[in-house]
């Protein structure tokens, strides 16, 4: 009878188990020790070896040799562990009907002592579903356990425990297991069923997983019922929906040249092809969430299912990236992904999801550079000298950048005197005639130094005190051409201006006036 892989190799001896070192010591240590628990919880993602760990220990406690951390393995108690037929070792899915009336009968049944062996090991499955009576029950029980009785509770939602229980157990957490180790395993298995494989199909495999050692042989129990016992990445990856990275490569070529055109291609590819669109998205925010890992880890990390080369790939394409733009990709592409499972129409979606990575993309060089102009300002530049301007556009002129300036190095009390203010400048001087009531506020900040960078040169600065022209009532407001042309000058809109040179000032609003 053909036995899946993942059965098959079910680890029978702690040795045996890939990962949940942690799990490992613990337990071996506790068992050379004697000190066994009538309650333990094992928890965490499925297929990671919770089932597997429970019944090793039940072998280490029953083993005839035994509590042993090495089961003989031989024994009869050894055997029928491993076969699920031991009558001291009692299997209970919580979730099934069957565990429920198991469950009820649950405080008979530990009164008894055990049938032939040392322990009676109750291995509860899905114990997150035990009905609330249930666990009245076992709560009871563990609050009064009989010394043969031992609990191990599988769960892959812990939360879901009542804490009265929890706080009678000893808990594991099971993790995900490490990329490397669970490609180690594969080719180990591989060998001994005579399969040959490229290194790229066992991380295909182990990708296809996500953590998961038991997905992942299932995967490749599937890859050797479809494609014989000569595995090839590429085939591999078409069975089980995969994409390589170069494919999800274009979508970031694609975003790093801006190319909308390039995102369309990618989308015809794939319906040419016949793929699935929306295992497409998958694949694609998985891949943004490697990129902004390897990004932020700078260097081959666990934390990326990937081979070391796959990773110094990704790494550069990461390159090209900044972690935020990359953490608004990936944001996108999740979205994408979640609007793709209910799309009637997934083609638009994913097209339309692409198109709007590439605008994020350019959105992103206009957001940094609003983030720019109002931040940090720019290195003075020398502005022209204005010497062979007519007289009075060299008035406008002057005051309009020396205001501007004055605004930018935030002097503006002298601003504000400036705009009240008369300018009468000569190749040698400026002469600023102000009212009584501005004269002092030319003795803020450093106005001479400010007249000299506008200018170019270093002119004679003359505060003079006299009533001007432009003052006799404030409603006297400037011209509404020197207005817009004080705010072309202004170095805020300058600087946008050389940022985006397309932009245009289409009008120029005096706030005062409003
Ligand atoms: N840590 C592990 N080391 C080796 N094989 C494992 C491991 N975890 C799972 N497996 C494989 O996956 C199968 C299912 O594991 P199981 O212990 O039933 O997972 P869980 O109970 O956590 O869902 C096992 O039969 C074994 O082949
Ligand atoms: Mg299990
Ligand atoms: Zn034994």
């Amino acid at each position: 009878m053909y036995q899946v892989i993942a059965r098959k190799y079910r680890p029978q001896t702690f040795a045996e188990l890939i990962g949940q070192e942690h799990v490992k010591t613990t337990l071996e240590n506790a068992i050379a020790q004697r000190r066994i628990a009538h309650g333990y919880i094992f928890s965490g993602q499925r297929g990671t070896g919770k089932t597997t760990v429970a019944r090793i220990m039940a072998r280490c406690l029953n083993c005839i040799q035994g509590p042993t951390a090495n089961p003989c393995g031989v024994c009869a108690s050894c055997l029928e562990t491993a076969s699920g037929g031991a009558p001291d070792v009692i299997e209970i899915d919580a979730a099934s009907n069957r565990g429920i009336n198991e469950m009820r009968e649950l405080r008979e049944n530990v009164r008894y002592r055990p049938a032939r062996d040392r322990y009676k090991v109750f291995i509860v499955d899905e114990a997150h579903q035990i009905t609330s009576e249930a666990f009245n029950a076992l709560l009871k029980t563990l609050e009064e356990p009989p010394e043969w009785v031992v609990f191990i509770l599988c769960t892959t939602e812990s939360h879901k425990i009542p804490a009265t229980i929890v706080s009678r157990c000893q808990q594991f957490s099971f993790r995900s297991v490490d990329f490397a180790q669970l490609v180690e395993r594969m080719q180990w298995i591989a060998a001994q069923e005579g399969i040959t494989a490229d290194a790229e199909t066992f991380s295909v495999l182990a990708q296809a997983g996500e953590g998961s050692v038991r997905d992942s042989l299932s995967a490749l129990d599937q890859a050797i019922a479809c494609c014989g016992t000569e595995l090839k990445a590429v085939e591999v990856r078409n069975l089980l929906g995969m994409f390589s990275l170069d494919s999800l490569g274009a979508v970031a070529g694609a975003l790093v040249a801006g190319d909308s055109k390039a995102m369309l291609d990618v989308v015809a590819d794939l319906e040419a092809n016949g793929r699935s669109l929306q295992h497409f998205s998958r694949e694609l925010s998985r891949y943004f969430r490697n990129l902004l890992v390897v990004k932020i880890s700078g260097g081959v990390t666990k934390l990326v299912a990937a081979s070391p080369p796959e990773q110094e790939a990704l790494g550069n394409v990461a390159a090209q990236f900044s972690e935020e733009d990359l953490t608004r990709h990936l944001r996108l592409t999740l979205d994408l992904f979640r609007d793709l499972q209910s799309s009637l129409q997934p083609r638009l979606h994913l097209e339309l999801g692409l198109l709007r990575l590439v605008h994020a993309g350019r959105l992103q060089s206009i957001e940094e550079a609003i983030a720019g102009i109002g931040g940090a300002p720019a290195p003075p530049k020398p502005i022209p000298p204005t010497r062979s301007a007519p007289a009075a556009a060299a008035d406008v002129s002057t005051r309009s950048r020396l205001h501007a300036a004055l605004l930018d190095e935030k002097q503006t009390y002298v601003a504000d005197a400036l705009e009240h203010s008369e300018l009468t400048e000569s190749a040698t001087e400026l002469i600023v005639t102000t009212p009584k009531l501005y004269a002092m506020n030319f003795k803020h900040g450093d106005f001479t130094a400010v007249v000299h960078r506008v200018v170019g040169r270093p002119v004679k600065v003359t505060i003079k005190v006299g009533e001007t022209e432009r003052v006799p009532t404030p409603a006297a407001a400037p011209k509404a051409d020197e207005v817009a042309a004080r705010a072309l000058e202004h170095p805020e809109v300058k600087r946008f201006q050389e940022l985006f040179p397309d932009s245009q000032v289409r009008t120029v609003r005096n706030l005062k006036d409003a």
